[in-house]
């Protein structure tokens, strides 16, 4: 089986199409989220499937304590690398399907970079949930950062979508992406599928990734909320901006889940 992306840490980021500065512009907003939705100072932050956790390095400059959750040995290696000593980051390799963590309650917990919709089952979506829930304060908040989905159509057998180049460093990469038959019955708006050559110079590795996208709207967030139990939705801004209207939104938004 050929191995995953994040086994390459600073490659990953390069195969998504992330544009330079977003990930601080994200940690902006999300502190402008938590100054209207909470009274009380935020300052311990729960950030699950961190990776390395880019947001976290960031809000710890900030003065914030932050804790990262992810089930990658390799991601997590990187992030603790990154984050020097000083113990304000720390990491837990934990599935975000089901955890506990030995922490104090948090103040606020994000999930970033558009993969809540990996959780594809109805229980595993509760039970991540209530872990989350049981994670944080009473009026603690939860961000969720999800891409717009637009119907896509249903392809019967798997095929390739984009192509594309990049750069990591010195070291060239040939990105594919690809879309897998979805059954009308699943759950699933779409399966992704990531290939990455790696031209290493000692000679390429190919990657790959099949990622199940759960079909996620802001009423089916809602929707998920109410039923854990734990949770009401406050709040779904668009495109970082607290003034666009959704039926405006053009790439992701950002539902915002308050600790009952
Ligand atoms: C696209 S990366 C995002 C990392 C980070 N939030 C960022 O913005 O750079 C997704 C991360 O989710 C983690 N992940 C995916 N499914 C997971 C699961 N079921 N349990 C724990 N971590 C998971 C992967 O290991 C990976 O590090």
């Amino acid at each position: 089986m050929e191995p995953s992306i994040y086994l390459y840490p600073d490659i990953f980021r390069r195969t998504h199409l992330e544009s330079p500065g977003e990930i601080p512009a994200e940690v902006i907003f999300l502190q402008e989220v938590w100054k209207r939705h909470r009274t009380r100072p935020t300052r311990r932050i729960l950030d699950v499937a961190c990776g390395d956790s880019p947001h976290g390095r960031l809000l710890v400059d900030d003065g914030c304590e932050v804790v990262g959750i992810d089930r990658s040995p390799t991601m997590i290696a990187a992030g603790r690398r990154k984050a020097g000593g000083g113990g304000r980051l720390r990491f837990y390799r934990r599935s975000i399907e089901k955890f506990t963590l030995p922490e104090r309650p948090f103040d606020a917990a994000i999930f970033m970079s558009e993969t809540f919709p990996v959780i594809v089952e109805n229980r595993e979506l509760l039970s991540h949930l209530k872990c989350v829930g049981r994670a944080l304060k009473r009026g603690g908040l939860y961000c969720i950062d999800i891409d717009r989905q637009d119907p896509l159509p249903r392809v019967a057998r798997r095929t390739i979508w984009r192509e594309r180049t990049a750069r990591a460093g010195d070291i060239p990469l040939g990105i594919r992406e690809f879309h897998r038959p979805v059954a009308w019955h699943s759950p699933l708006h779409s399966i992704y599928e990531l290939e990455c050559t790696i031209n290493f110079p000692g000679g390429p590795v190919t990657t790959r990734d099949l990622i199940p996208v759960r079909y996620t709207i802001p009423a089916t967030l809602e929707l998920a909320a109410l039923a854990s139990g734990v949770f009401q939705m406050v709040a779904a801004y668009t495109d970082l901006s607290f003034t666009k209207p959704l039926d405006k939104c053009r790439y992701r938004w950002i539902g915002v889940l308050r600790r009952v």
